[in-house]
């Protein structure tokens, strides 16, 4: 097969669809591999690098496009991509194509084959090519948290692991998921004392299990979260409830029982987030601060650290790739149940129940 690997054009994206690694287990297996020049350079890959395991450049995103069967890639395509990808073309990326129907009808126009990475799902619920970016995300929660407790950006000015003599930082984290446990093992090792709140009692009792005694579960409701905010000096917001707006923990009023410089780091900000005063902010502009609480909600979190976001993504997705590549897609989506739910849209034909859902279409094809 030919694989095309462009250069990913979207406004702040440094990601690359695949590293050297990926492109040397295609060409062993006597794949065509097309990356367009400099698509890796922001994660840390040359031109070299890859035409040292069989790549071949290309000038253009146009070239790429128009030679290949398959894309792999890493965000939706934007507008300026929407002619460039053919009939037939099996196009695998992250798409969430329920947030945006323009894309959705360029899609379907297209004829192409969309397999969305953001609906891969195994037989037990879990999404195996959105768990690397919790990763991501749920360490560098605790990493920014502990830069913005700092007094030059209006933190307490704590260092969140103390030093001896001197108490460490608090830290409360809500939701014990992927974000949550990462944030808990970064704070843990930093020797912060953590407090990790869930509704769900197997994920508390997996972290009381694997957690050092400095890492402490509790049940999550008003009454604790009230309790605990009052004395943490850093709070991490990763809840999440699949399918819908996460929940508002931690309201308006509660921010004035908070120590001044007191850090909210909420990661769950592309849900809603779950602190009632969060809005969604950019690396370039990363905190605000409402009560003297200062909020730290990126929204792309591991926009920032691309060249560990672009390996963690392609570890997972560089299987489905290869089995895509000597398969067909026909063949590997009807032989693999997981890759399967990441079809969204066959030739014009959306076939995923929620995206026809979102925008109140009623026929969706099987
Ligand atoms: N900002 C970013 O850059 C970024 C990056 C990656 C992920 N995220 C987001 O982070 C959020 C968490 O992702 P995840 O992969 O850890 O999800 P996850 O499903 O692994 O974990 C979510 C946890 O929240 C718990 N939860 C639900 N309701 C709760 C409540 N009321 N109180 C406490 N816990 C509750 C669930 O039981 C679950 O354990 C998601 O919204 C995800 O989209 C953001």
């Amino acid at each position: 097969m030919i694989i095309g690997v462009p250069k990913e054009i979207k406004n702040n994206e440094s990601r690359v669809g695949m590293t050297p690694a990926g492109v040397l287990e295609l060409t062993k297996r006597n794949h065509t591999v097309y990356v367009q020049a400099t698509a890796g350079i922001a994660s840390g890959f040359s031109d070299e690098d890859y035409q040292h395991v069989g790549a071949q450049i290309l000038p253009s995103i146009d070239a790429v496009y128009a030679k290949s069967d398959m894309i792999v890639k890493v965000k939706e395509p934007i507008p300026e991509e929407y002619s460039l990808i053919k009939e037939d073309q099996v196009v695998f990326t992250y798409f969430h194509f329920a947030a945006d129907q323009e894309l959705t009808e360029a899609m379907i126009d297209s004829k192409s084959v969309c397999i969305a990475y953001e609906t891969v799902q195994d037989a037990n619920g879990r999404l195996p090519l959105l768990t690397p970016m919790s990763e991501v995300a749920g360490r560098m929660s605790i990493q920014q948290g502990a830069k913005y407790l700092e007094k030059p950006v209006k933190g307490k000015g704590l260092l969140l692991g103390g030093v001896p003599g001197v108490s460490p930082g608090k830290v409360l984290i809500l939701g014990a998921g992927v974000v949550g446990i990462q944030a808990a093992k970064m704070a843990a090792g930093l020797g912060a004392h953590v407090t990790i709140l869930d509704i769900n009692m197997d994920r508390l009792r997996y972290v009381n299990d694997i957690m050092p005694s400095h890492v402490v579960t509790e049940f999550s409701n008003e009454y604790n979260i009230r309790k605990h905010i009052k004395t943490h000096d850093l709070i991490i917001g990763g809840v999440l409830i699949p399918g819908a707006k996460a929940p508002k923990l931690i309201t308006r009023d509660m921010l004035k029982e908070m120590d001044h410089g007191t850090v909210i780091v909420d990661v769950a900000v592309d849900q809603g987030g779950c602190i009632e005063t969060t809005k969604a902010t950019t690396h370039q502009d990363p905190v605000y601060i409402i009560d003297e609480v200062v909020h730290y909600c990126v929204a792309n979190m591991p926009g920032a650290v691309p060249h560990t976001s672009t390996v963690a993504l392609t570890n997972v997705t560089l299987p489905y790739v290869i089995n895509l590549a000597q398969k067909g897609w026909e063949k590997a989506c009807k032989e693999d149940t997981t890759l399967f739910k990441g079809l969204n849209i066959i030739k014009g034909k959306v076939v995923y129940q929620p995206i026809a859902e979102a925008f109140g279409w009623e026929e969706v094809h099987q």
